[in-house]
């Protein structure tokens, strides 16, 4: 494009090097806001000439050129052009190409600065609201193997060494209450993206009579942002979006991680789904969990996203920087990786096959329900403390004969407590550990079934 047509060609002489058009360009990922800021340019020249700013003949050819370039976009015919820099320019110049003078009034009351901020904050209430389907997605997926195989017992535990036994449906609750929090993070996270920085202009506002509230509206917006600096200089709706992506995906890594330890020939408690998995190109036995590894391996790229903005917005003057452009690639990365990583675990999840029998047989040699042992002491008088103790010893004596808790005789259990009676028996079997621990949140069935129907509520209550 030459200098003298260029958007700011009236102070420049010379045309602009090609490297610096090149490098300083966003078009190649900021057309991806494409739809917001035509509908954004849509409120604005409406509420223009609902102002007496500019004709209404004038905003209708804005409104129906501005549908033209949407659908040329879409139909793949638009030409974008690196020259106009960015998806604000290009459709803005395409605009005035299509209506003449129309076309450049649009401009009018308003700047790139706050076109941009819009925008973006437009595409990411948007994308929030397909990530939450998403997320809501995920957490029916958990309750879906949480009721069909949920009553099936494996070992939960600490430090990877086995610890106490609980119900499968417990472990997948504990994820869906993960999700449940980073799903209020996001909907918080929206309602503060939800104000609007359109009027703010470049950014000390402008002397035409806009009504702030009326494009707000029309966009969906709660309100107006209430200072115009703030409203063009500031990007910490991305960084919050993106810190709740961090955490997301820090607990996606977590179960990424119990996927891939789980459907190891070791554990083997879950084989991942044929359609899910993956082979070797040269060891003809393997089946490798790939996706799991994936969304482990992810989570790194969206931390990174995270430090990237913040980096971006450290100590930068206010108002509209050039460094902001940056904001774009970090946010989008961040909310495509999160969205893959949330459908494809709602989509693996219920398609793992889970083997109760590995499950079970895992909690017979691990003196699970040690603890039990413990309690039911403490429950016969014997101080807490000692009874631990106590417990400690039999566990020792075991291992050194290699018995398990289960196959001692009472006899054997009273060498080492005269408080031991018949009834340690059934105590120390697996079924009656998990059925014990009746606390709220425990992993007793009867807790868990209510929690399923509580948090299937939640759900339907949506
Ligand atoms: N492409 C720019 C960005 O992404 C749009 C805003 C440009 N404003 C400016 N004054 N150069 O940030």
């Amino acid at each position: 494009m030459s200098d003298g047509q260029s958007t700011w060609g009236g102070r420049f002489t010379e045309a602009t090097d090609a490297f610096v058009a090149r490098l300083n360009a966003s078009v190649s990922f900021d057309k991806r806001l494409y739809a917001e800021d035509i509908d954004g340019s849509i409120a604005h020249s409406a509420m223009l000439a609902k102002q007496g700013i500019i004709s209404d003949e004038d905003a209708a050819a804005i409104h129906d050129g501005l549908e033209q370039i949407r659908k040329e976009i879409e139909d793949g015919t638009f030409q974008w052009s690196t020259d106009l820099e960015d998806v604000h320019m290009n459709i803005e110049h395409r605009l005035t190409a299509l209506i003449g003078d129309a076309g450049a009034r649009l401009h009018t009351g308003r700047s790139r600065n706050d076109q941009v901020a819009t925008d973006l904050r437009l595409w990411l209430m948007r994308c929030i609201d397909g990530l939450l389907e998403g997320v809501d997605a995920l957490q029916a997926a958990l309750l879906d193997v949480a009721e069909r195989d949920g009553q099936a017992i494996l070992p939960g535990y600490t430090h990877l060494q086995r610890a106490q036994p609980i119900l499968l449906a417990h472990h997948l609750l504990a994820y869906f209450e993960m999700f449940e929090r980073d799903r209020s993070r996001l909907v918080d996270c929206r309602s503060r993206c939800a104000e609007s920085p359109l009027g703010s202009a470049a950014l000390a506002g402008t002397p035409f009579q806009l009504d702030r509230e009326h494009t707000a509206a029309a966009l969906g917006f709660n309100k107006p942002m209430t200072n115009s600096l703030d409203g063009v200089a500031d990007r910490d709706f991305a960084i919050e979006f993106t810190a709740a992506a961090a955490i997301a995906m820090v607990h996606l890594s977590r179960l990424a991680e119990e996927l891939v330890v789980w459907s190891s020939q070791e554990f083997s408690f879950v084989e991942i789904g044929d359609a899910f998995a993956t082979g070797s190109s040269i060891m003809p036995q393997k089946k490798n969990p790939d996706i799991p590894e994936l969304v482990r391996g992810k989570s790194g790229r969206v931390f990174g996203d995270l430090i990237s903005l913040l980096t971006t917005l450290k100590s930068l003057p206010l108002a509209y920087n050039k460094d902001l452009q940056e904001d774009k690639e970090a946010l989008f990365d961040a909310a495509d990786t999160l969205r893959d990583c949330v459908d494809a675990f709602a989509r693996l999840i219920p398609a793992c096959r889970v083997n109760s029998e590995r499950m079970r047989a895992a909690c017979d040699d691990g003196f699970v329900t040690a603890t039990d042992v413990a309690d039911y002491l403490a429950n016969k008088g014997v101080p807490f403390r000692t009874a631990h103790h106590v417990v400690g010893r039999l566990v020792g004596w075991c291992l050194h004969h290699g018995r398990t808790l289960v196959s001692l005789s009472l006899e054997e259990f009273q060498q080492f407590s005269d408080a031991f009676e018949d009834d340690i028996r059934q105590a120390v079997t697996v079924e009656s550990s998990v059925s014990a621990r009746t606390s709220p949140g425990g992993t007793a069935p009867v807790r868990v079934t209510a929690a399923i129907t509580e948090a299937r509520q939640r759900l339907s209550n949506r």
